[in-house]
C-alpha cells in the first residue's frame, strides 16, 4: 500500500538540498522559527525517499540512554530495549530529532561518530559498536529564536551537517498553504496572510517569536467552524503571541486596520 505524500509546499530549493545530502549520506540541520514546516517537510521527504520516519522530540532531560536504548526489567529478567536511534540505525530510518539543542551535552558522545563518514553507533552499554544501514539519515532541527548563550549547537555537532534555513513562505505560497490547509477561501487565507506581514514587520519587545503560518492556518480553521475573521485571528494569531498589555494593543489596532469588523 503507498500512502499519500504529506502536502509540503516547497518554499526554496530545500527539497533538492535533502536529496541531495541524502543521496551523499549526510546528515542535515534544519534551522527555522516555529511553526514553518520543518516537521512537515521531513514527512514528505521521507515519503519521497521511501524510508521510515522516527521523530524524536528533544527536552532538557534527554540522555543518551533515551535515544540508544537501556536494560529493562521485564518479570525477572533484564532485557536490552533498543532506543529510537538505534531501531533508525538498524532499520535504515531517517532519524528525526526535533529541538536537538535542547537534548543533553553527553548525546554529542553518540551523535558525532554517527554523522561523519563513519557513520557508526557505539552502544556503550552491549559493548557494540553498529553501523548505520544505508537508508540512515540523521536529521536534527533546530529554533535559533530559543537559543541562549546556554544552549548553542557546538560547531563540531553543526559543522558534520548540512544546513537548510527555513523562514516564512513568500505571500503567494503562504496563501496557498493556508487554502490547502484550512479549506478556506483565497480572499480569507489572503487576509490573514497580510494580516500576518503586518506582525512579522513589528519590531516591538515584547513578542519574542512572530505569527508562523502554523498559526494562521488555526485562524482560518476558526473561520471554517463559523467565527468571524476578526474574532478568529485574535483567538488564533494574537492571544497566544504575547502577555505583554502594551504590545497587545498595538496587535489590536493592527487587527483592526487588517481585518475589519
Ligand atoms: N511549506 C509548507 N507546506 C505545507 N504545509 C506547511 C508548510 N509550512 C507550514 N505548513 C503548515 O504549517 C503547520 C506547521 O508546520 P510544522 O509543524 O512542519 O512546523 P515546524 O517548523 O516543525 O514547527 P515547530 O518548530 O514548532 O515544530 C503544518 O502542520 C502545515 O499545516
Ligand atoms: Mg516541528
Amino acid at each position: 500500500m503507498t500512502s499519500e505524500r504529506p502536502y509540503y509546499q516547497p518554499v526554496g530549493n530545500e527539497e533538492r538540498v535533502f536529496k541531495a545530502a541524502y543521496a551523499q549520506q549526510l546528515p542535515v540541520l534544519l534551522k527555522g522559527p516555529t511553526g514553518c514546516g520543518k516537521t512537515r517537510f521531513v514527512e514528505a521527504m521521507a515519503h519521497d525517499l521511501g524510508r521510515p520516519l522516527i521523530t524524536v522530540a528533544c527536552h532538557d532531560d534527554l540522555t543518551t540512554a533515551d535515544l540508544v536504548g537501556r536494560y529493562l526489567l521485564r518479570g525477572g529478567d533484564t532485557e536490552w530495549v533498543d532506543g529510537p536511534l538505534t531501531r533508525a540505525v538498524r532499520t535504515g530510518a531517517i532519524c528525526y530529532l526535533d529541538e536537538v539543542v535542547e537534548a543533553r551535552q553527553d548525546t554529542t558522545v553518540v551523535l558525532h561518530p554517527l554523522a561523519d563518514h563513519r557513520r557508526e553507533l557505539p552502544i556503550e552499554r552491549l559493548g557494540e559498536t553498529l553501523t548505520a544501514a544505508p537508508g540512515f539519515c540523521l536529521v536534527v532541527s533546530y529554533n535559533p529564536g530559543y537559543q541562549s548563550v546556554l544552549k548553542d549547537l557546538k560547531d563540531s555537532t553543526r559543522q558534520r551537517m548540512v544546513g537548510i534555513e527555513f523562514d516564512y513562505p513568500s505571500e503567494e505560497v503562504e496563501i496557498g498553504i493556508v487554502t490547502a490547509e484550512s479549506g478556506t477561501s483565497r480572499q480569507v487565507a489572503a487576509d490573514l496572510v497580510r494580516f500576518a506581514q503586518a506582525i512579522r514587520r513589528l519590531d516591538v519587545p515584547g513578542i519574542r517569536e512572530v505569527s508562523s503560518t502554523r498559526v494562521l492556518i488555526a485562524a482560518a480553521r476558526l473561520t471554517e467552524a463559523g467565527l468571524p475573521l476578526p474574532e478568529a485571528a485574535q483567538a488564533a494569531i494574537v492571544a497566544p503571541l504575547t502577555d505583554d498589555r502594551a504590545v497587545g494593543a498595538r496587535l489590536a489596532e493592527l487587527l483592526a486596520l487588517y481585518l475589519p469588523d
